[in-house]
């Protein structure tokens, strides 16, 4: 594997939530491993005045609450690389100066010229940043194919956070802005999902073993859950959530991305291109559901007062008479020889029963069914079942039919589970940690790609656009908090003869 080359890492942003809570704890616990450069910089980009120093104190309480491990010794080795410099990244008065600061550390601290951009800002700022990044001539590998020799090429990437865009338009206009100063190559849009250690296991799972792939087709699997549910609600991030809404929030985003982990041909290797390539492939197969169909695809829900919660219409910050889902159940189909007629059903929520992150594979029947005269302790044979859960255990289960032993004969449904910590006796990573590690090593493989970003937006956009005016007339307060979303969701499932994986 590629080692990370010698960098700076450029948090634009960096007095947000993000840094403090989930990237510099994702360091500092990539430190620990060794996994970082060693010539490797961080520089917090910010409004307000602050020295390294302060900045340090504070990233110090947040680590101790939100990494693995808290060892003074380590974090104050590790807090030297840390740095901050105040000014507005929207302003072109700041970058001079920030470059000085860049130059100074490539001069004292040998990191090359590399520069991970991270935009960790409103999404409102991306472009006006992007293009003050080009303005002040930072990006320099833009015109790369000249001159020096590859190794000896520095490189400038950039992260950006999601949301990517809005909606299919606004999505292919940020892209549009970040090509005309980054190549592909160079863009690095994150999901912190791709960074769980489930997404890629999946891989393995499918690819490693013979005994999966040839059933993983409409042949043999009935439908496929996608589900990301939640105990919390919006909390106070009202106004964000009433602009953005669970389908923005986590479907087109993150769930399309196990979607195509799930979906995806297999790749002719495992470089990032490889992947990549079937990934876009499986994301835009997704059908677009027609504005007729919407009402029988899709449920949309809100959720109501609870014992110790307001309903989210009543939320300071949420728009009166907001119809704004909190809660959605999406079904698509994939227009491919593989999956047609296997729907996937897509399903997330806030205020829900439970933290619940899975992928449910259900198999079809047996296609003769030689034990229907005997008897059965839940009611007959119906499909083997793969439960991959990613959240909050990290565990493998497969269902499967088994004899009761004894006479007379009766069958039963048993499991087996396979739980990632028991078996390898470690803790899953904080998931940015090796997705920023891969951006410094220049692997894509975990990151989306241009034309995935605008697919999946495609593919959910009859769910958000007019067309869904009809499934958003009656959401309001529709499910009661701590539980399993809308009636009208398992509807949705009984029409197609199914159930949801709810409580097993
Ligand atoms: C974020 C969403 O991207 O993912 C949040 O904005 C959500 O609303 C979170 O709570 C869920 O992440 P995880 O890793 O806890 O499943």
């Amino acid at each position: 594997m590629r080692k990370p080359d010698p960098c700076v890492l450029v948090i634009f942003g960096a007095s947000g939530d993000l840094t403090a809570r989930k990237l510099i704890p994702a360091l500092y616990e990539m430190r620990a491993t060794g996994a970082l450069p060693e010539k490797f910089k961080v520089l917090g980009v910010s409004r307000r005045e602050k020295t390294d120093d302060a900045w340090r104190t504070e990233l110090a309480v947040s680590v101790q609450q939100h990494a693995k491990r808290w060892d003074p010794v380590r974090w104050a080795e590790f807090a030297k690389c840390i740095h901050y410099f105040a000014g507005d990244a929207a302003q072109t008065a700041m970058y001079p100066g920030l470059q000085d600061r860049l130059r100074q550390f490539d001069e004292s601290d040998g990191t090359k010229g590399n520069r991970l951009f991270y935009l960790s800002v409103g999404p409102e700022l991306y472009e006006s940043i992007v293009q003050r990044i080009e303005d002040a001539a930072l990006v320099t590998e833009g015109k790369r194919w000249c001159s020096i020799t590859p190794t000896e090429r520095s490189w400038q990437r950039i992260i950006i956070e999601k949301p990517f865009g809005s909606d299919e338009k606004s999505a292919a206009s940020l892209n549009r802005s970040l090509g005309r100063v980054f190549e592909e190559e160079d863009i690095y849009r994150i999901d912190h999902y791709l960074g769980k250690e489930v997404v890629q296991a999946m891989l393995v799972l499918r690819f490693a073993n013979t005994i999966f792939e040839p059933v993983w087709n409409h042949r043999y699997i009935d439908h496929v859950q996608i589900t990301a549910t939640e105990t919390v609600g919006v909390g106070n991030r009202t106004a964000f959530f009433d602009s953005t809404g669970a389908i923005r929030d986590m479907i087109q985003s993150h769930l399309l991305q196990i979607f195509a982990f799930v979906a995806m041909e297999p790749p002719t290797g495992m470089t990032a291109e490889d992947i990549r390539a079937e990934k876009i492939k499986t994301v835009r197969a997704l059908r677009h559901t027609s504005p007729d169909d919407v009402a029988t695809h899709a449920v949309l829900g809100q959720y109501a007062k609870g014992a110790s919660e307001a309903a989210f219409v009543d939320l300071p910050g949420v728009a009166k008479g907001s119809t704004t889902e909190t809660y959605a159940a999406i079904k698509l189909h994939v227009d491919n020889w593989r999956w047609a007629g296997t729907p996937f059903y897509f399903r997330t929520g806030k205020s829900m029963a439970k933290k619940r992150t899975e992928i449910v594979v259900q198999f079809k029947p047996p296609a003769a069914n030689l034990f229907g005269g005997i008897p059965h302790t839940s009611g007959g044979v119906t499909g083997n079942r793969l439960v991959i859960e990613i959240a909050p255990a990290e565990r493998t289960r497969l269902r499967f039919e088994s004899k009761v032993p004894g006479t007379p004969m009766r069958i039963s449904s048993i499991e087996m589970s396979a739980d990632f910590d028991k078996q390898f006796g470690v803790e899953a990573l904080e998931a940015y940690g090796p997705l920023l590690v891969d951006a410094m090593r220049g692997d894509q493989s975990l990151y989306k790609h241009r034309i995935e970003v605008e697919s999946g937006w495609a593919a959910v956009m009859p769910f958000l656009d007019i067309s869904s005016a009809g499934i958003r007339k009656s959401i309001a307060s529709n499910y009661a908090p701590g539980s399993w979303g809308p009636a009208a969701a398992d509807e949705l499932m009984a029409r197609d003869g199914r159930t949801w994986h709810n409580d097993e």
